[in-house]
C-alpha cells in the first residue's frame, strides 16, 4: 500500500467523521420542503374566518390612522389559552362583521418572529391581549391602544360599543358610516331628525337606551350597512314618548320623512335583536343593506407539514426519545422570539436572563458554534447591570453573533415535538424537553452542587419570558405549592421537574388543546419503563400511581444522556459531536482492513487511531473542551 493510499484513506476517514450519520435521502428531501416553525402562515386564523390577519407587512396600513377603529388580538400560536380563546374570537369577528365600516376585528401572531418588532413596541405583556385602536390611531409612548380585560364575547361587544361611542371624530376622519351617537333632546322632533342627512336616508330609527347600557350604540353599529336608515339613541323617557316609545313594551321606533312613526317590540333586550327587528321591517319594505366587505389580506392557510407523517411515525416508535432537533428549536425560539420580544429587559427580567444563559452555557446541547454563541450572548447580557437592555438590542446582538458564527443550528424544525397539525405541540413541548435535559446534565456535573441551579433559571425564565401567560401563572403557583426552593439536591431537582410536569400532564389530559395523536399521559409510560411503576399497571389505572423514583431517575438520566439524544431528522450533523455510535462504526471500518493484510492492517489500525485522536483533539480544541463527556469519548477509542 502506497503513501497516496494512506493519505486517501486518512482523508476519507476525516470526511466521514465530519459528515457523520447522514439521514435517509428521502427524509432529507421531505425536510427541505418543510417550513420552519415561525412560518407566518401558521397563525390561529384561516381564510374562512372573519378575523383579519395582521403581520408586519400590513399592520400599519390596516390599523394606523384609519377612519375606523380596530380590535386587535396579540396572541402566540403555541399558547394553549390563545388556542382555547380562538373559537370565541372567531365568533366575535363573525358577530361584529356588520360593524366593519366602523370597527374591524383583527389579530397578530406574536410567535411569528417577523412580528417581534410590533409585539415589542406595543408592550404586550400577556397573551392573548386585546386592544382597541381607535380611528386616527398613532402609537406613541404610553399609547398603545386601550386594553380590554375580558374574554367574554358579550362583554367584548359592550366594551367596544362604549369605546366607539366615546370617540370624538374630527372632520379629518370623516367616515360617512359613523353613526351620530348624541342622545335626542327635547328640541328634537320627527321632522328635525332628518336635518343634515343625505337624501338616501329614508328612515330614522329611534332606540330607547336603558341607563348605563350600550344598547343604542350597538343597534346603530349593527345598522351601519343600511344606507336608508340612521339610528338615534334616546335616554330620557319624556323625549322617547315623542317618538311613540314606551321603554318597557315598545322601546324601538321607525320615523319616516313624512313624520310617520311606528313603534316595535324586539324579541329581547340586546343590540342584535333590535337590529334584527329593523332588518325584518325594512326587508318587508324592500330595503336592503350594502354587502359587507372583508378586507382579508391574502395568505396561504396553514397546511399540514410535508413529511410530517414520517416524523409522527418515528416519534410513535420511540415515545420517550429526546431529540436534538427539539432542544435546538427550544433554544432558537427562546432567543429569537421570546427574549427578543420583550421591550425592556431590566431588574428581575435581566437577572432571569443572565441566569438562564449561564445555565444554558453550562449544559448547552448545541455544537461548537452554538457554544460560542451562548457564551458570547451571556457575556453581552452580563455587562448590562445598571444600564437598560432592550429586546431589540438583544435581537440585534443575537443576529450579529449568529451571522458571525454561522452555522449554529443543525436543524430547523421539531421532531419529537412535531404535532399532528402545525398549531399543536411545538415550542412549549421543546421547552419542557430543554429544561429536563438541563436538570439531568446538572445532576451529572461534578463541578456544581447547587440543587437549584437549573430550577431557579427555569422559574425565572418561565415567569419573565414564557409567552404562554396562563402557563406561566400556573407554573409559578405550582412551584410554590411544590416547594421548589426546598429541593435538597440535584437528583431531587430532576425528579421535582418530572413530577411537576406530570401534574401539568394530568391537568391537561383531555383538554381542547391536546393533540389527539399525542394524548397527555403520565410519563414515562409503562411500555417505556415498566420498572418505574411499583404497582402493577393494570391495577394502578384508577389509583394514584406508586412510582419507583430510583428507576424513574435512572430512566430520565438515560434518555437525556447526550450520547442517546436522537439525531433523527437533523440536517447538519457535522455541527455536533460525534457520538459513541459513530465511534463504533469507525472501529468496524478499521476491522475490515485487518482482514486484507494482517501486517499492513495493524499499521493502518494504529494510523487510524492516531488520526482519530488527532481529529478529536482538533474538535476538542475548537471548543468542546468544556463538555464533560468529551473525555469519555476519547477514553473509549
Ligand atoms: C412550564 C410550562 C407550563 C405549562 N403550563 C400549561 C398550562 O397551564 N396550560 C396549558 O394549556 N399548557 C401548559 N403548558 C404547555 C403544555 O404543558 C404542553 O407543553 C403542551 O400542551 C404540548 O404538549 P405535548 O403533548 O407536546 O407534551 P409536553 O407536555 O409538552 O411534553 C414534552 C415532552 O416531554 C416528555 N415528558 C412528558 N412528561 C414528562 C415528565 N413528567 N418528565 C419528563 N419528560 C416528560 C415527553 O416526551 C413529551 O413529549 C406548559 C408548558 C410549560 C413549559
Ligand atoms: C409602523 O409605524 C410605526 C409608528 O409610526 C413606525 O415606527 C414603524 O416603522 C412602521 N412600520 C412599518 C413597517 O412601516
Ligand atoms: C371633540 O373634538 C373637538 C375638536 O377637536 C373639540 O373641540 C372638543 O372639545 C372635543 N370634545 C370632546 C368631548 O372631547
Ligand atoms: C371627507 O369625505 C368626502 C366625501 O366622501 C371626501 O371628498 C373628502 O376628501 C373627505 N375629507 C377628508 C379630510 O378625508
Ligand atoms: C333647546 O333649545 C333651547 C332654545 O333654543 C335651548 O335653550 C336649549 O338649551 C336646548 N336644549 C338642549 C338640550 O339642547
Ligand atoms: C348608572 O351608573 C351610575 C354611575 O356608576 C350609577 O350612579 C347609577 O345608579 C347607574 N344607574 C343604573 C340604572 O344602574
Amino acid at each position: 500500500m502506497s503513501a497516496t493510499h494512506l493519505v486517501i484513506l486518512a482523508v476519507a476517514l476525516l470526511v466521514d467523521i465530519a459528515s457523520a450519520g447522514v439521514p435517509l435521502p428521502r427524509y432529507e428531501a421531505l425536510l427541505k420542503q418543510q417550513s420552519p416553525p415561525s412560518d407566518p402562515t401558521l397563525g390561529l386564523y384561516d381564510d374562512g374566518d372573519k378575523v383579519i390577519r395582521l403581520s408586519v407587512d400590513n399592520f400599519n396600513a390596516t390599523v394606523l390612522d384609519q377612519n375606523r377603529g380596530a380590535l386587535v388580538e396579540f396572541y402566540n400560536t403555541y399558547c394553549g389559552h390563545c388556542r382555547r380563546f380562538a373559537p370565541t374570537y372567531k365568533s366575535v369577528a363573525e358577530h361584529l362583521l356588520p360593524w366593519s365600516e366602523v370597527l374591524i376585528v383583527a389579530a397578530i401572531d406574536c410567535a411569528a418572529e417577523e412580528n417581534n418588532g410590533i409585539c415589542r413596541n406595543y408592550e404586550v405583556m400577556g397573551y392573548p391581549t386585546l386592544r382597541y385602536l381607535g380611528p386616527g390611531f398613532q402609537p406613541g409612548p404610553q399609547h398603545y391602544g386601550q386594553s380590554l380585560h375580558t374574554q367574554d364575547k358579550n362583554e367584548i361587544r359592550e366594551i367596544l360599543a362604549g369605546m366607539v361611542a366615546a370617540e370624538n371624530l374630527t372632520s379629518s376622519h370623516n367616515n360617512s358610516y359613523w353613526p351620530n351617537f348624541h342622545y335626542l333632546t327635547e328640541n328634537d322632533s320627527a321632522s328635525s331628525l332628518f336635518e343634515g342627512l343625505s337624501s338616501a336616508t329614508e328612515y330614522v330609527a329611534v332606540v330607547h337606551e336603558p341607563e348605563n347600557t350600550t344598547l343604542g350604540v350597538e343597534v346603530a353599529l349593527f345598522m351601519t350597512q343600511w344606507p336608508a336608515v340612521r339610528v338615534r339613541r334616546v335616554i330620557d323617557p319624556a323625549v322617547a314618548a315623542k317618538f311613540k316609545i314606551d321603554p318597557t313594551n315598545l322601546p324601538l321606533s321607525l320615523v319616516d320623512r313624512k313624520g310617520e312613526i311606528t313603534a316595535y317590540a324586539p324579541e329581547s333586550t340586546n343590540g342584535e335583536s333590535y337590529a334584527k327587528k329593523l332588518w325584518d321591517v325594512l326587508g318587508k319594505k324592500n330595503i336592503t343593506p350594502r354587502p359587507v366587505k372583508v378586507h382579508q389580506p391574502s395568505a396561504t392557510p396553514a397546511s399540514k407539514i410535508k413529511g410530517q407523517n414520517e416524523l409522527i411515525d418515528e416519534v410513535h416508535r420511540n415515545k420517550h426519545f429526546v431529540y436534538q432537533a427539539d432542544l435546538e428549536q427550544a433554544i432558537r425560539t427562546v432567543l429569537h422570539n421570546e427574549v427578543s420580544k420583550v421591550g425592556e429587559i431590566s431588574g428581575e427580567k435581566l437577572l432571569a436572563l443572565q441566569r438562564f444563559l449561564a445555565v444554558l452555557q453550562r449544559y448547552n446541547p448545541l455544537g461548537a458554534n452554538g457554544h460560542q454563541l451562548v457564551s458570547k450572548l451571556k457575556d453581552y447580557v452580563v455587562q448590562f447591570n445598571d444600564q437598560r437592555l432592550t429586546g431589540s438590542q438583544f435581537e440585534e446582538e443575537l443576529k450579529r453573533l449568529e451571522a458571525h458564527l454561522s452555522p449554529v443550528y443543525s436543524s430547523n424544525h421539531f421532531v419529537g415535538c412535531v404535532g399532528s397539525s402545525p398549531r399543536l405541540r411545538g415550542f412549549s413541548c421543546s421547552l419542557w424537553t430543554l429544561f429536563h435535559f438541563m436538570t439531568v446534565q446538572a445532576a451529572n456535573n461534578e463541578e456544581t452542587q447547587d440543587p437549584l441551579e437549573v430550577l431557579q433559571a427555569m422559574h425565572g425564565y418561565i415567569k419573565n419570558f414564557f409567552g404562554c401567560t396562563e402557563c406561566s401563572e400556573h407554573f409559578q403557583a405550582m412551584a410554590s405549592r411544590r416547594k421548589i426552593w426546598s429541593v435538597p439536591n440535584k437528583e431531587e431537582a430532576v425528579l421535582w421537574l418530572w413530577a411537576a410536569h406530570n401534574e401539568v400532564n394530568q391537568r391537561l389530559a383531555g383538554d381542547a388543546t391536546e393533540d389527539p395523536e399525542f394524548p397527555k399521559k403520565q410519563f414515562p409510560a409503562p411500555e417505556s419503563c415498566n420498572e418505574c411503576y411499583r404497582t402493577p399497571v393494570s391495577k394502578s389505572e384508577n389509583l394514584e400511581i406508586e412510582w419507583n423514583k430510583d428507576a424513574v431517575l435512572g430512566f430520565l438520566k438515560n434518555i437525556h444522556n447526550p450520547q442517546f439524544v436522537s439525531r433523527y431528522g437533523v440536517q447538519r450533523e457535522e455541527l455536533l459531536h460525534p457520538t459513541a455510535d459513530k465511534m463504533r462504526q469507525k472501529r468496524q471500518i478499521s476491522s475490515v482492513f485487518t482482514d486484507m493484510d494482517m501486517r499492513m492492517g495493524m499499521l493502518l489500525y494504529a494510523f487510524c487511531i492516531v488520526m482519530m485522536v488527532l481529529a478529536f483533539k482538533l474538535f476538542a480544541f475548537k471548543g468542546y473542551r468544556k463538555k464533560p463527556y468529551g473525555h469519555d469519548l476519547l477514553g473509549k477509542v
